[in-house]
């Protein structure tokens, strides 16, 4: 399978779809949030920084991001393919990656866009809020994150464009059947 790209705004579905495609397709998943979060609770002196801007909302310096990606990458199992979530979330990110995978004669994939509308991302992360307790789901944290969502990572989607490998899968109030769709479009991709 080739790589693949999850891109959306918190809440749209990035982590529960990937473990979705994981079984199906056994692939890797890289979740950036989930490396982050690791690091934060092992008390590490990246998790030190993170924790500060994840509080907050805001993005950990591109630097450190391209850094971390590179090194898990490689970590992975070769072959079979790596589910990048929640990376890139930048154009400098982007880029970062496209040269960090052309350097390895790997390509970038198939980027899966997932658009929900606000009102539900809204009441998903306060659901998970209540169930997981993430530190950064409460509702100041979510509304910073939606904005740096839409400042910093949404202008992306067109630099996909450009690229060619912008798939898009819009929320119509059913999991299973974004999920088909997701599945139908990959199934033609392995
Ligand atoms: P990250 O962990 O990536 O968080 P996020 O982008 O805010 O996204 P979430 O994980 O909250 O949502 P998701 O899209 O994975 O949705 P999920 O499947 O969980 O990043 C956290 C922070 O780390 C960032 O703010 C930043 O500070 C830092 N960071 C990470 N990467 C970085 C990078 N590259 N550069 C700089 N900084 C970085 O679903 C949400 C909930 O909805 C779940 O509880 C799920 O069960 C539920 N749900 C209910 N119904 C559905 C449905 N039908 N479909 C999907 N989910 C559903
Ligand atoms: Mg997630």
């Amino acid at each position: 399978m080739k790589n693949i790209i999850i891109f959306g705004a918190p809440g749209s579905g990035k982590g529960t779809y990937s473990d979705e495609i994981v079984s199906r397709y056994g692939m890797g998943h890289i979740s950036t949030g989930d490396v982050l979060r690791a690091e934060i609770k092992n008390g590490t002196e990246l998790g030190k920084l993170a924790k500060g801007l994840i509080d907050k909302g805001q993005l950990i310096p591109d630097d450190v991001m391209v850094n971390i990606l590179a090194k898990v990458y490689d970590e992975k199992v070769p072959g079979k393919g790596v589910i990048f979530d929640g990376f890139p979330r930048t154009i400098t990110q982007a880029e970062a990656l496209k040269n960090m995978l052309a350097d390895r004669h790997h390509e970038l994939g198939n980027m899966i866009e997932l658009i929900v509308d606000e009102e539900t991302l809204m009441s998903r992360l306060l659901n998970r809020a209540k169930e997981q307790g993430r530190a950064d789901d409460n509702e100041e944290t979510i509304k910073a994150r939606f904005q740096v969502y839409h400042n910093q990572t949404e202008p992306l989607a067109e630099w996909f464009e450009k690229e060619g490998i912008r798939h898009t899968f819009t929320w119509k109030g059913d999991k299973d059947t974004m999920l088909k769709e997701i599945f139908a479009f990959l199934d033609t991709q392995q």
